[in-house]
């Protein structure tokens, strides 16, 4: 441990470790990526779907610590086979994996009237299968070394539903539900899950989204770094800021109240029967 000044810096629990961060192509999953490479992990492994982007990242990565190493593993999530195959070779090759960032999502606003089913697959595809298949072979692994990280990235909008997006909301409600199951089981195999819980952040998702009132969009970096200060501080369910704590504890103690505010924040347009088609977010 160093010292400054008097006081004791704790070595961050990164440094010289391996993540494999999922969606880590653009928006919050490569904001997390590179603040990782800031606290000092030795090895990135890099998983989305397109690969320029990916080495994209990975050029920036080296940019900022040329001392880390950045592997881009280009995959669909929604090819289960492929992403065995992917997540058995990048153990192989580049394990033991310590943190574990399930991040990768895509979220479509409609009102649920005007939904269509191909729309709700592939937010059940990739936020929630996607994330079963690549943990159930990581944490595996990490359970047989005891020693592990695993962080599921869920929203604000799995504390509390938002109208416009139902079925984006109900697999982050899973997500918190699969995190604390998941906590129970894999503690006495040294092997910790955690939520991340963001609220709404720039990033391509939310491009063409019609904004809930009184909500502003904060950076990826912020919610980054809020990721590792919740690591740091050993919390199970990681918030961006007080304000999306605050609302989530209300969400749970006094729901009608929440329920109220969250219906007069709503879109106009979506939260109405008749609203025009959905528009996807995030996703290709
Ligand atoms: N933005 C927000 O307001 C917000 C708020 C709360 C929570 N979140 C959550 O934060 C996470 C990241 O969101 P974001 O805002 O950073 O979204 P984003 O900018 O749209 O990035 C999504 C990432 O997921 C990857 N991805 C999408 N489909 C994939 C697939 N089938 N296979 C592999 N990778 C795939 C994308 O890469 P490719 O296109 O290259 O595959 C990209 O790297 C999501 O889980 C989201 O639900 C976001």
């Amino acid at each position: 441990m160093k010292t400054l000044q008097g006081y004791t810096l704790k070595p961050s629990l990164l440094a010289g470790k391996t993540a494999l961060i999922t969606g880590a192509s653009r928006g919050i999953g490569k904001a997390i990526a590179l603040e990782f490479a800031r606290q000092g992990v030795r090895r990135l492994l890099l998983v989305a779907r397109n690969r320029d982007r990916l080495n994209t990242v990975a050029t920036e990565i080296q940019e900022i610590a040329p001392e880390v190493e950045a592997i881009a593993i280009p995959v669909d999530l929604t090819d289960t086979s492929e992403v065995s195959i992917a997540m058995a070779k990048a153990w192989r090759d580049f394990g033991p994996i310590q943190f574990l960032v399930n991040n990768a999502g895509v979220a479509h606003q409609t009102s649920f009237l005007s939904s269509q089913p191909h729309q709700a697959e592939k937010e059940l595809h990739v936020n929630l299968l996607g994330m079963y298949t690549v943990t159930r072979l990581i944490a595996r692994r990490m359970a047989a070394k005891q020693e592990g990280t695993i962080v599921n990235v869920s929203s604000l909008m799995g504390k509390i539903a938002a109208p416009s997006f139902a079925t984006y909301s109900a697999t982050k409600f899973a997500i918190v539900g699969f995190t604390q199951a998941l906590r129970s089981e894999l503690s006495p195999k040294n092997v910790r899950v955690v939520s991340l819980l963001p609220s709404l952040t720039d990033t391509d998702m939310v491009r063409n989204t019609e904004f809930f009132k009184w909500v502003a969009p904060t950076t990826p970096e912020r919610v980054a770094k809020a990721l590792v200060t919740g690591l740091n501080r050993g919390e199970n369910e990681i918030f961006v800021d007080w304000q999306s704590k605050i609302s989530a504890i209300a969400s749970g103690t006094v729901p009608w109240l929440m329920e109220k505010v969250v219906s007069l924040a709503a879109p106009r347009s979506e939260s109405q029967p008749n609203a025009k088609p959905g528009y996807s977010l995030g996703s290709a």
